[in-house]
């Protein structure tokens, strides 16, 4: 019996010794020899801090500079990114931090953005792995899929966003899989989000079975081709290894939705919020729009001419840009310019401090300056391409680019035909990051019926 105690008791023993190493390992260890791996290359950061790393400063800075509201201007990196703003400024352009024990390396240096996202799809910098909660609005869709499945689910994509075929059924979020049983384990935003994601998926299938059923019944006399269509004909798919479950459909429709509908409507917000305050190129855009459309409705074939307009979009997107920054992680150790990076390491490409980079754009980088862009983006940007990337780079450069540019440029142009618009006198400057930057009381504006 005696023995019986003493063995169990040494198992016990054992297991708590096991898990204080792990703990160990993980929350003190690990994060010495990494800071002690990149100090010595030049790249710094904040120290870290026991098992938080820098997350409660991070808040902190959040929490003081969202408190008030700020002045009319377009410098908004401090208050979108406090942390990387002052970080930048201490520790250079490319600086460690730490989400709790996971260093995160920023990156905003153009070459090494370039290097970074010119990567193969399926080489050393891949794209991380979602969170709980984006993996329900997103499920496995396009924009994190990896490999083969992302090779497949692209080639679709691109078919769908082929000039000819920029005509997307939007469809809405989240896919359900989980059953009831797990409800008493979860909190309540999690139970919120499994009902959520089965609406989501009910109104997506209904969605395609519409489809299905008007092709069934001879209403169309095939799926289409746009990216519903698309999806469908690849789940019809002749040959078995080449087909998509209706699960992949759905998880893509999800994708297009949450990636495409929030993005284009926050740039679509801010440049109207920069058009509402400069009226000079208010004026000048509305004159190009008339000049080419009149009061007609913008033809798609003309689109491209509306050169005024696309500088503002460009300023538009390099002063607010929508996507924050991108995210990657490395598989193996890997050589970025000249800094060995670690395998595992995340690295977070701050597209937002890259666009409002004095050394860059000049001192004059938070004014609204269409004008940066009038020789197209290789000259404003004095041939570094790298040094604008609003919709990404390289291989996973973003698929609904043109797509997008269309619907902002149509959507404007038909503003700016009806209306001379300026800003509410209700208007508070407070851009806020929500996934994306937005305005955080909205963005009222008077119209003026022309
Ligand atoms: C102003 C509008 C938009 C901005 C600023 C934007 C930005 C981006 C960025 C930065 C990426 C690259 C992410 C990365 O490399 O990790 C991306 C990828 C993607 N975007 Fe967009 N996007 C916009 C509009 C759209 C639209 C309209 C759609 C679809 C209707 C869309 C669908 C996607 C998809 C599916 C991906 C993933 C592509 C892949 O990984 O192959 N985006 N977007």
């Amino acid at each position: 019996m005696e023995a019986m105690i003493i063995y169990l008791s040494s198992c016990v023993c054992l297991l708590l010794l096991s898990v204080l190493i792990k703990f160990i390992h993980k929350f003190w260890w690990t994060p010495i020899c990494i800071q002690s791996k990149m100090m010595p290359q030049g790249i710094k950061g904040p120290s870290y801090k026991f098992i938080y790393g820098n997350t409660k400063e991070i808040i902190r800075m959040r929490n003081e500079i969202m408190a008030t509201p700020m002045e009319l201007s377009n410098h908004i990196l401090p208050r979108i990114e406090p942390h990387v703003h002052s970080w930048t400024k201490l520790y250079g352009k490319n600086f460690l931090f730490w989400y709790g024990p996971k260093p995160q390396l920023v990156v905003t240096e153009p070459d090494l953005i370039k290097q970074i996202l010119n990567d193969k799809e399926g080489g050393i910098y891949r794209k991380r792995d979602l969170t709980y909660f984006a993996q329900k609005l997103l499920g496995d869709g396009l924009a994190s899929a990896r490999g083969e499945k992302w090779f497949r689910q692209r080639k679709i994509a691109n078919h769908a966003f082929h000039a000819e075929n920029l005509k997307v059924n939007a469809c809405i979020l989240v896919n359900d899989r989980c059953s009831t049983q797990f409800k008493l384990l979860k909190n309540r935003d999690a139970i919120e989000a499994d009902r959520l994601q089965k609406d989501i998926r009910d109104s997506l299938i209904e969605m395609i079975m519409k489809r299905e059923n008007n092709v069934s019944t001879g209403e169309l006399d095939r799926y289409g081709s746009d990216l519903l269509g698309l999806l469908m004909k690849a789940y019809h798919h002749e040959d078995q290894t080449q087909r998509i479950s209706i699960d992949d459909m759905i998880d893509e429709c999800k994708t297009f939705y949450v990636a495409g509908h929030e993005t284009t409507a926050t740039l679509l917000c801010w440049t109207v919020f920069l058009l509402a305050t400069n009226a000079d190129w208010q004026d000048k855009a509305r004159e190009e729009v008339l000049k080419l459309f009149g009061k007609q409705n913008p033809s798609p074939d003309s689109l491209s001419r509306l050169k005024t307009m696309s500088m503002i979009i460009n300023e538009s997107l390099r002063l607010y840009s929508p996507a924050v920054a991108v995210l990657r992680e490395t598989k193996s150790q890997v050589k970025l310019g000249s800094i060995t990076v670690p395998a595992n390491m995340d690295i977070s490409i701050s597209v937002l401090a890259l666009h409002h980079d004095p050394q860059i754009w000049g001192e004059d980088v938070h004014l609204f300056k269409p004008q940066r862009f009038a020789e197209g983006v290789a000259k404003a940007t004095n041939n570094n391409m790298a040094a604008f990337c609003p919709f990404g780079l390289g291989p996973r450069i973003c698929v609904g680019l043109n797509f997008s540019m269309i619907e902002t440029k149509v959507a404007l142009s038909m503003i700016l035909q009806r209306y001379r618009f300026t800003l509410s006198p209700t208007y508070v400057h407070s851009p806020v990051q929500v996934i994306s930057i937005r305005p955080q009381h909205g963005l009222p504006v008077v119209l003026h019926s022309l």
